[in-house]
């Protein structure tokens, strides 16, 4: 969740660091810090809010330095302030912390008895003040950040800084991701590849419950058990890393509107005539019983919606589950058990607890990941990459509609292998599958009748969104994109479950907003529907001209998107609750892609 970023560089590092920062605002945007240590002094800048107050402070205030670390936070212990900002310093160390240190109520104890006082609220001070007590203990700077991390229960990625250390950065893992960067005569250390691109073409990943000595000389990586450890460094892929709006007023605007290319480039990844072929491994239907999904948030909705297509198009049964719940529950995984896990940081501290719960236990692990370095992907027996290009907007869309390719493609596999579809309904899906992109076009040119509706719809405070069959998963879908960016209260409900009791919320004020292509349950969905209108609810139908004009008097909205196969309608739909999300968000003045109190990638629990 919090970014961070270490340079021990050739120049004055305090831009250098505000730059990386500014890649790493999406993992949170309370506060930022940076600290470097100058003529053998440390001292640090830090600023609440956004990354431009710090840029502010040190323009009146500057740093100078050619060693550096740098935080962007996302409050976990201790609300957003100045105090509490990274980098930490107690006496002669200054320390950077993503991730929550568990047992930093007892650490606190033990050092106030020595007399070690905290100045913060944060569990992430805690580790400052332990490293400086074994500093002051007469260990080395090596010796005290090891046996402070030594200590630490929890999950944590750190960069400390010493006093008299100009030549000196310590990092380490456990739990959060860190990657090392190397350069000619410079060395660097961020929370991920795209903070560190500009800086270097080649990094180096430390695995849990690895540290390391970095110099301007290179990096001494250790194990947990202290053992010295080689980790491979890699390439990284330029065009991978490159960030711009292009010209667009928002990520979210920009990445909604690159869905037609993305998707495009993705079924060329797996597709070779109506052949799916996988990266790496293969993965033979024939032999898996039965799928367990894990994922949060997005990616959550996304296993719901793979689970209608594994189920009716290749009979396999799938459980769906949320994995902060399924982490702690303790389920039993059977033998025949796929466990696949979705998410497009890679880096979701559930979702990686889930998986590696799953790990001795589970037939195969399988993640489809957007970010193919993640600790997700390289936990996975077998990683398949989304191909969505980085998601820089909090509201995961394009994630979400590659997610849904992934898996789409994945169940017809499953159909083939398990011989329940027939070839030639396999090349006809496959067909229209291929010419989605188009369509994906066609729908992204109903933006003006969308925005029309999100306008109206962005003055109302609850929202409803009903879908039935795979238009359920989408309306969660769609309520959890409008909550996120507009703050407007949203619910999803699959329609048949609307007269048990969501009913009641209806009334004039509550727009419903009603997911139905014409499929085979459409008539369905209008009864529902009529059901609302009778009580006064205003109705927004997301439907297709035949739903449009089957639909009848009385409703308030219409958004007519192209026909499709109702197998890919869920694809398709996702567009217009993205688009709806992001004009009433517009609408309302709220900062779409860093909304209040999110962080794009959830490395905590
Ligand atoms: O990186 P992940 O896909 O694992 O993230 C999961 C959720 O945190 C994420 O989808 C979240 O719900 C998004 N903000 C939704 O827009």
């Amino acid at each position: 969740m919090c970014g961070i970023v270490g340079v021990l560089g050739t120049h004055e590092v305090a831009p250098i660091l505000v730059e990386a920062l500014k890649r790493l605002e999406y993992r949170g945007y309370d506060s930022a810090g940076i600290a470097t240590v100058n003529n053998g002094h440390l001292d640090r800048r830090r600023a609440v809010g956004k990354l431009v107050n710090l840029s502010d402070r040190l323009v009146h205030e500057p740093l100078a330095g050619k060693s550096g670390i740098g935080h962007t936070r996302w409050a976990t212990h201790g609300a957003p302030s100045e105090k509490n900002a990274h980098p930490h310093r107690t006496g002669s160390v200054a320390m950077v912390h993503n991730g929550i240190i568990e047992n930093f109520r007892e650490l606190r104890a033990e050092l106030a008895a020595k007399g070690v006082v905290p100045e913060t609220e944060t569990d992430s001070e805690t580790v400052a003040m332990l490293a400086s007590y074994y500093l002051d203990s007469g260990k080395s700077p090596a010796e005290a950040a090891r046996e402070t991390v030594a200590r630490l229960e929890g999950a944590f990625a750190l960069a400390f800084l010493f006093d008299g250390e100009e030549d000196l950065m310590i990092a380490a893992r456990k739990g959060s991701p860190l990657a090392i960067g190397h350069g000619d005569g410079e060395m660097f250390v961020g929370s991920d590849a795209i903070a560190l691109a500009p800086l270097t073409d080649t990094i180096t990943y430390l695995e849990e419950g690895d540290w390391a000595v970095i110099t301007r000389q290179g990096a001494e990586i250790f194990d947990m058990q202290n053992r010295r450890v080689n980790r491979e460094a890699k390439a990284i892929r330029m065009d991978a890393t490159r960030i711009d709006k292009a010209g667009y007023k928002h990520f979210m605007a920009k990445e909604i509107a690159e869905q037609p290319t993305v998707l495009a480039d993705a079924l060329g990844a797996y597709l070779d005539g109506n052949k799916i072929t996988l990266p790496g491994a293969d993965l033979d239907f024939t032999k898996i019983d039965r799928l367990t999904m894990v994922a949060c948030g997005t990616a959550f909705y996304a296993c719901l919606t793979a689970k209608y297509w594994f189920e009716r198009l290749a009979h396999l049964p799938v459980e769906v589950d949320i994995a902060s719940e399924f982490r702690y529950r303790e389920p039993p995984v059977l033998p025949g058990t796929v466990a696949l896990f979705v998410s497009q940081s890679g880096e979701t501290a559930d979702t990686l607890a889930a998986l590696r719960y799953c790990q001795e236990k589970a037939d195969k692990i399988v993640s489809v990941v957007n970010v193919e370095t993640s600790s997700i992907a390289r936990e996975s027996d077998l990683a398949l990459p989304i191909h969505a290009g980085i998601e820089v907007g909090v509201a995961s869309t394009k994630a979400f509609t590659c997610q849904l390719n992934v898996l789409l493609l994945l169940a017809i596999k499953a159909a083939k292998e398990r011989g329940t579809m027939a070839d030639s309904d396999i090349a006809g899906l496959l067909d229209q599958l291929r010419a989605l992109p188009g369509v994906f076009n066609a729908a992204l040119d109903r933006d003006t009748t969308i925005e029309t509706a999100a306008q109206k719809i962005s003055e109302a405070r609850d929202v409803l969104f009903l879908g039935r069959g795979m238009m359920y998963p989408l309306a969660l879908e769609g309520a959890l994109k409008l909550k996120e960016i507009s703050y407007i209260h949203a619910e999803a409900y699959a329609s048949g479950e609307l007269k048990h009791g969501p009913i009641a919320l209806i009334d004039k004020t509550v727009p419903v907003i009603v997911m139905a292509p014409h499929d085979s349950l459409f008539d369905k969905t209008v009864s529902n529907m009529q059901e609302v209108m009778a009580r006064g609810g205003k109705v927004c139908l997301i439907t297709d001209a035949a739903g449009a004009a089957e639909a009848g008097e009385g409703v308030w909205q219409v958004i007519t998107l192209p026909a499709v196969d109702e197998r890919l309608a869920p694809l398709l739909y996702a567009l217009p609750a993205q688009l709806l999300a992001y004009h009433a968000a517009v609408a309302k003045g709220t900062d779409v892609d860093q909304p209040r109190n999110l962080a794009k990638s959830v490395t905590v629990e």
